[in-house]
């Protein structure tokens, strides 16, 4: 066999038995949601406008696929889209009163019929509460047109999902923050924050927690249901940046009283400032069965601040050494795989690239070994021999590259 015959990879091993993923906008979020999917042996679509993002995409085991809905419809779309769990994760445009970005996708769709729909919208749709304890059984009151843009697509997606009889689940989700999403920069110009005691109530979620709820969401059996996605221990903003500060070391930013904010403050930062509620999370605890790795600050915030582990753990590439005794029936170790693999461990280590070789018995295609796979993402090699390591390696690279964008 050639070296170009023998070792191009293989797609991941996918369970045929499991429906695809198309994840509709994926950044920060879908990238964390796809690993998930991908290391479960799910076939995972993934769109981005960003034609240079295709590699990252790709090294994580996703399919990548381009879709500008701010250019018009997809037809791409409609192929991945059918019987797939699909989640909808792109933010409505800057300016508007809607969103068309969700009609020109929900028209993309064309005949598909996805599996299950999941949008992602924002509890920003109740406005102010002053204060109050809110449930997903509270009134609509969008006060921004940013609020206005997201009910207007949860309006489309809702009139979508029943003229066409598809399941569709609406997440309402608080601030986002996780590893690599913290207002480090705001803490290091040290903006001012309101006084504690005049601060509203905000509410936030941790990103794996939210990726959990998205897959929850798109496998609980309700045809149509809205659940609020927060960690249920709401706090003010100005302690959540104290909190924050302390944990990555920055000094706590300065106070100013709310008269001294209106004249100081931007428009934008007012606007939240202007709305306080605290978003109750039963409805996905209890109907989700959705168990919170990080129900509160603390415990978000010592992962969030330090090294976190990304989802789908730290790089790995897997060797298989198997050897057999019965010299008739074939092994890795007996072509060569143990040599590879310590060739493969110390350029590991000599690029310092942030992964581990792990040695395994047995990857279940001895006829073609020695056999390699890289984890996450799931690119396999048979029939390695020395003049691959270099592809391997560059793919490895690739894979820790795109990992560390989700520390
Ligand atoms: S012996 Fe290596 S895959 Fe089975």
């Amino acid at each position: 066999m050639t070296m170009m015959e023998s070792s191009l990879p293989d797609a991941p091993d996918l369970d045929p038995g499991q429906s695809a993923v198309l994840i509709a906008g994926c950044g920060y979020v879908g990238m964390r949601l796809g690993v998930r999917e991908v290391t479960d042996g799910r076939r995972v679509v993934a769109t981005t406008r960003n034609g240079k993002r295709f590699s990252e995409l790709a090294a994580l085991g996703f399919e990548p696929c381009a879709a500008d809905l701010d250019a018009g419809p997809s037809e791409r779309l409609e192929a991945a889209a059918s019987d797939a769990d699909v989640h909808y994760l792109v933010p409505p445009p800057g300016s508007g009163e809607a969103d068309p970005r969700a009609e020109r996708f929900l028209t993309s769709l064309g005949e598909a019929r996805p599996r299950k729909l999941v949008l992602l919208s924002t509890t920003g749709v109740y406005g102010d509460c002053a204060g109050a304890w809110i449930d997903e059984t509270a009134p609509l009151n969008p006060q921004t047109a940013r609020a206005r843009r997201r009910c207007d697509a949860e309006t489309r997606f809702r009139a979508w999902a029943g003229r066409h009889q598809v399941p569709l689940a609406v997440l309402r989700v608080a601030g986002i923050y996780g590893p690599g999403r913290l207002p480090r920069a705001r803490l290091e110009r040290g903006e001012p924050v309101l006084d504690p005691g005049e601060s509203p109530y905000s509410n936030r979620i941790h990103a794996d927690d939210l990726v959990q709820v998205c897959r929850a969401a798109a496998r609980s059996g309700q045809d149509y249901r809205v659940y609020n996605v927060a960690d249920g221990s709401p706090s003010n903003m100005s302690d959540y940046l104290f909190r924050v500060a302390d944990a990555l070391g920055l000094p706590r930013p300065p106070t100013l009283s709310r008269s001294e904010a209106e004249q100081t403050l931007s428009a934008g930062m007012l606007s939240y400032l202007n709305e306080s509620k605290r978003i109750d999370n039963t409805r996905l605890r209890e109907e989700l069965g959705v168990t919170l790795h990080f129900p509160d600050l603390d415990t978000g915030l010592r992962n969030a601040a330090g090294r976190a582990v990304p989802p789908g753990g730290t790089p790995q590439l897997v060797v298989c050494i198997n050897r057999r005794m019965d010299d008739n029936k074939p092994s890795c170790a007996a072509r060569g795989s143990e040599a590879l693999a310590s060739l493969l461990a110390a350029e590991i280590a000599r690029r310092g690239l942030a992964a581990e070789l792990r040695e395994v018995y047995c990857l279940g295609r001895c006829e073609h070994g020695p056999n390699l796979r890289i984890t996450p993402g799931g690119k396999t090699y048979r029939g390695v021999d020395g003049e691959a390591v270099e592809e391997i390696l560059k793919d490895l690279a690739a894979v820790c590259e795109a990992q560390a964008r989700l520390r």
